[in-house]
């Protein structure tokens, strides 16, 4: 880990293409475990469309030799509050450099970044299946708050909160794991009731949705 810089992509010889391809070769773990997730096949052009003009792209690299080994994007956004947060996606190391911390640090970058910037906390989702970036979450200080279902994929997603600023006690129920198990608990069953896995109408809430059309 002694050799492994992180910085802004665009303050590195990298490119986009070069981030894509190591989105597509983290990302095969997925595909394995049978997950269907669009950065499998995400394009450069998409991958340029999510990080858009406001998005920050963080790259992590062994500075011996110059292999690319980590990205993570991250977005700064305001709630229906007009809270300020962060949102973290396309999270990925490379499969030869896996359990060394790198997800970790970039993890930590991204977060000094987001108090710098003055968000209250920062959100994150992620396959309830994928074992080992879920481990990744909990390990780092994230709470599971909700469950989601996003448009093709197969499998519904966690949202992972961590709280940055806890001075008002609204603030700082989010960094309680009764009140977060709660918030998780109320997310699922609404999910499951409404949606499928792959983002479509449950049968029970089209026929409501028909009932009320
Ligand atoms: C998830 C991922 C980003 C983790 O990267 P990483 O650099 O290996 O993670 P770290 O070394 O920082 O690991 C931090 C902790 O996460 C947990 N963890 C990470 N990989 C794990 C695995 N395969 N099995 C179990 N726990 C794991 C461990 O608790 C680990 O701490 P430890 O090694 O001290 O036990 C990486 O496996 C990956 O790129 N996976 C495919 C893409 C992906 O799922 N991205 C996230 C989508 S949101």
């Amino acid at each position: 880990m002694s050799n492994i810089v992180i910085k802004q992509l665009g303050e590195t010889p990298y490119s986009y293409r070069d981030v894509v391809g190591l989105i597509h070769a983290a990302f095969q773990e997925r595909r394995e475990e049978g997950l269907l997730f669009s950065c499998l096949s995400i394009t450069e052009d998409e991958f340029r469309a999510k990080v858009g003009d406001d998005g920050v792209v963080f790259v992590a690299f062994d500075l011996e030799d110059g292999r690319l080994l980590g990205t993570s994007v991250t977005h700064q956004r305001k709630d229906k509050k007009g809270v300020l947060y962060g949102y973290n996606e396309l999270l990925a190391v490379h499969p030869d450099a896996r359990r060394c911390g790198i997800a970790s640090s970039m993890l930590k970058t991204r977060l000094d970044y987001h108090r710098q910037a003055g968000s209250e906390y920062v959100l994150s989702d992620t396959a309830s299946g994928a074992t080992s970036s879920i481990r990744y979450h909990l390990k780092n200080g994230f709470k599971i708050i909700g469950l989601r279902s996003f448009p093709q994929t197969n499998y519904f997603s966690y949202l992972f909160r961590i709280q940055l600023i806890k001075e008002t006690f609204g603030q700082r129920l989010y960094a309680n794991d009764f009140f977060c198990r709660g918030v998780y608990l109320l997310s699922a069953l609404r999910t499951r009731f409404v949606r499928r896995a792959d983002g479509r109408y449950t049968r029970l809430a089209g026929l409501f949705i028909k009932r009320k059309g």
